[in-house]
């Protein structure tokens, strides 16, 4: 039996990788009520299993989200505050306060329709890959809102004003070459290979110290907003707390790998885990001077 089984979420465990998509495909993963509880509760679940080493959010049926359901979310909730409040709470709470701080890497998985609110959890997450035909679209204004929760904010934050407000105020669909343009993801690739690159990125990012890794993704967030001593002084804090509670003895563990053993280059790659195979170092003759001769 699957470990984690929800209604609206689908988790597959793949060697460390959480696949984690949304589940409403009829609906093109629109987030209803249900779905917003549901990856509340598993996110925070996900946070403490050791299986989990990165989380990977995307979409079943070829979507990745068309954003809050408009029927369950919006109309059916009217004139019902109580459920209103906690369908938003949970729904924020997921998808930026989760996934902004989560203490493991996360990356979106960008295929079909991304749309409105589905902008939350993609700009939340640490890492966005798309397919190059994939459809982004700010559709708000083109119902009659603006791009609410923290929709604005966060997309304002993401990408140059320029292109804020032109998509904000257009509510056009552009693709993923145009999302990798103005610096809403990292990468658009063939959609037959994004699962591929997904897969690659997680990798990579196993094989570096959780510990470090996580400091430094909360600090590269937290410095945005910050003037310059009080990033000065966090970042000074932050730089002791990759020590607490750190298996692999990191700093230790880096320098001495590169400084003793010599085997890594830091600036090639990261220092070997604990319990990671030893790489095999192919050792190359020296060039002597009698060689050359
Ligand atoms: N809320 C509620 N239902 C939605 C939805 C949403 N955000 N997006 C899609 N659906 C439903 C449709 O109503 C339809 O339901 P039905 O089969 O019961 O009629 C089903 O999902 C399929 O949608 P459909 O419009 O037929 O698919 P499509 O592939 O032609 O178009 C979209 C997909 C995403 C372009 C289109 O559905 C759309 O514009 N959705 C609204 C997106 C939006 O504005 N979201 C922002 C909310 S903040």
């Amino acid at each position: 039996m699957a470990k984690y089984q929800y209604e609206t979420v689908e988790v597959t465990l793949e060697n460390g990788i959480a696949w984690t998509l949304l589940n409403r495909p009829a609906k093109r993963n629109a987030m209803n009520p249900k779905l917003h509880f549901e990856m509340d509760e598993l996110l925070g679940r996900m946070s403490t299993d050791p299986e989990v080493k990165v989380v990977v959010i995307g979409g079943k049926g070829g979507h990745f989200s068309a954003g809050m359901d408009l029927k369950e979310f919006f109309r059916e909730q009217e004139g019902n505050p109580e459920a209103q409040r906690k369908s938003s709470e949970a729904g924020h709470r997921w998808r930026w306060e989760r996934l902004s701080e989560y203490p493991k890497p996360t990356i979106a998985m960008v295929e079909g329709y991304c749309v409105g609110g589905g902008f939350t959890q993609m700009i939340g997450c640490d890492f966005a890959i798309a397919a190059r035909n994939a459809k982004f679209a700010l559709s708000e204004v083109n119902w009659g809102i603006i791009p609410g929760g923290l929709v604005a904010k966060i997309f304002a934050d993401t990408v140059l004003p320029r292109h804020a407000l032109y998509h904000a105020c257009m509510g056009e669909v552009f693709d993923g070459v145009e999302a990798e343009r103005i610096g809403l993801i990292n990468k658009a690739v063939p959609a037959a290979s994004l699962r591929k690159t997904v897969r690659e990125l997680a990798q990579k990012l196993m094989l570096k110290s959780p510990n470090a890794l996580r400091a430094t993704k909360h600090a590269v967030r937290h410095v945005r907003s910050m003037s310059v001593p009080d990033a000065y002084s966090y970042l000074m804090a932050q730089y002791l707390v990759v020590g607490v509670g750190d298996t692999e003895d990191s700093y230790n563990s880096g320098i001495r790998q590169f400084l003793d053993e010599k085997s890594f280059k830091p600036a090639h790659g990261p220092f070997r885990l604990k319990g990671a195979r030893a790489k095999t170092v192919k050792k190359t003759k020296p060039r002597t001077a009698a060689r050359r001769k």
